[in-house]
């Protein structure tokens, strides 16, 4: 019996996921259980290698350039925004981090280099990427409207200062897995001979959201952004999600079902069905270094004019300190 077959046979015995059951006669119409089970098995087994192209061509399977992009931020939540989207029946993830629009090499390659990096899907699904380093390299904004000028880009931010020891603490990690030392993050973010704020240091620098969200909307009209609070998807993803499901104007899918709190984790999980859960990796909610409060309050108060900046230009108040 092939593969197909077997999936088709395993996804009849099996329960039936909640948020396909949900599906009305419309919702079916929109998305084919076939897209479904394409999407909760044969893309895995595709990528695995263990079908051919052969057979997923057989189902009208195309690979889509991306209707929208996760540009960043860095730390911001990336990859969790991704998982809990590609949730959604009509969403299908780039697993990787391509980063075509941000690395000159890969830009090179071309556009259909581009395309044949995205995963297969059905033509009235929609392909998401993300990668974090778009939002701060120059060239993307113009590269990116290239492509496609009327793309929807989602960025997803968390409290500055939160989210530059986020930054650190990712590349601390690296530094310690090759047993290197590496400066305290008080030392890098604060520049010892002025004691001001060390706007050279990069963790910094990305955080200054409202910098590079200007230098985008050289290209795209604010409409076509939508800013994701990721620190409330940390706490209570379904909100966040159900926004972003609005914005992309798909049907709303994704329930609180398909997210639970695993408390070992300390984190959201995903459900897709009553078989198949997955946390994100350990790498995604490090414990974070301690930091001089006095650094902390430093670094907020200059982050402020940037963020009272940034809700006025995206009509999004983040509340933060
Ligand atoms: P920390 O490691 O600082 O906690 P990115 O994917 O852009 O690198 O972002 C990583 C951050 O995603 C993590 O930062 C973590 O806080 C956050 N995150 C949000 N939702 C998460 C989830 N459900 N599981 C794990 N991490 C999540």
């Amino acid at each position: 019996m092939s593969f197909l077959k077997h999936l088709h046979v395993a996804y009849r015995l099996q329960p039936i996921c909640p948020i396909e059951g949900r599906f009305g006669a419309r919702g079916q119409a929109e998305f084919p259980l076939r897209a479904l089970q394409f999407k909760r098995g044969l893309l895995h087994e595709f990528q695995k290698g263990n079908t051919s192209k052969e057979q997923v061509h057989l189902h009208d399977l195309v690979q889509q350039l991306p209707k929208a992009i996760i540009i960043g931020v860095r730390k911001g939540g990336t990859r969790a925004l991704l998982e809990m989207l590609n949730l959604h029946p009509a969403v299908v993830k780039a697993s990787q981090e391509i980063h075509f629009f941000d690395n000159d090499e890969n830009y090179a390659k071309g556009i259909e280099w581009y395309r044949k990096k995205m995963p297969f899907s059905y033509p009235q699904q929609i392909t998401i990427e993300k990668s974090p380093a778009y939002f701060i390299t120059e060239e993307v904004p113009e590269r990116i409207y290239k492509m496609n000028s009327s793309i929807k880009l989602l960025i997803i931010v968390r409290e500055p200062t939160t989210r530059a020891i986020s930054d650190y603490t990712q590349v601390l990690e690296g530094k310690e897995r090759k047993n290197k030392t590496y400066y305290k993050f008080e030392k890098l973010a604060i520049d010892p001979n002025t004691c001001e704020v060390n706007t050279k240091y990069k963790a910094v620098r990305t955080s200054i959201y409202t910098k590079h969200l200007e230098r985008w909307l050289k290209y795209f009209p604010i409409e076509q952004f939508h800013i994701v609070d990721g620190d409330r998807l940390i706490t209570e993803p379904l909100p966040e999600l159900q926004l972003v499901e609005k914005f992309l104007n798909l049907p709303p899918r994704i329930s609180q079902y398909n997210l639970y709190f695993n408390a070992t984790r300390g984190f959201y999980c995903l459900r897709f069905n009553i078989i198949f859960n997955k946390c994100l990796a350990g790498s995604k909610g490090r414990i974070h270094p301690e930091v001089d409060p006095s650094v902390i309050t430093k670094l907020r108060k200059f982050f402020h004019p940037f963020n009272q900046k940034f809700y006025q230009i995206t009509g999004r108040t983040l509340n933060w300190p």
